[in-house]
């Protein structure tokens, strides 16, 4: 776990510019549970993130990272993120096929 808090806080140190790449690169730190680019095998038991609203997958991390929406492991997650970084993951899952 302490490998995506230490990925998030490289990131961080080195805005990047297009923030599709950001997104895309932040993003890697979610694929070991929603899967490459945000695609799981049919059945998977987490959630799928590729193809959702925008601003369904950034009110959710907020939430999680504010402690409004109770879970198993995406409050600690969540903790790691900046707004900016939130809104490029989002619009980089938001982008990918479902
Ligand atoms: C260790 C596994 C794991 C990792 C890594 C992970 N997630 Fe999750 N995610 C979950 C689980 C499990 C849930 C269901 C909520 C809970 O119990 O935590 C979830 C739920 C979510 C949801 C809510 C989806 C919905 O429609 O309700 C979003 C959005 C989300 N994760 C985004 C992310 C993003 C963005 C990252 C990478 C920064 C990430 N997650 C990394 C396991 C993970």
């Amino acid at each position: 776990m302490r490998v995506f808090f230490l990925a998030a806080a490289v990131l961080a140190a080195f805005p990047v510019a297009a923030q599709d790449i950001q997104g895309r690169n932040l993003a890697a730190a979610c694929a070991i549970c929603h899967g490459t680019d945000g695609r799981v095998p049919a059945g998977a038991p987490v959630i799928p993130l590729a193809g959702l609203p925008r601003d369904h997958i950034a009110t959710q991390m907020r939430a999680f990272r504010d402690g409004k929406r109770p879970a198993t492991v995406m409050h600690q997650i969540a903790k790691g993120y900046t707004d900016p970084q939130i809104d490029a993951l989002a619009t980089w899952f938001a982008a990918q096929k479902r």
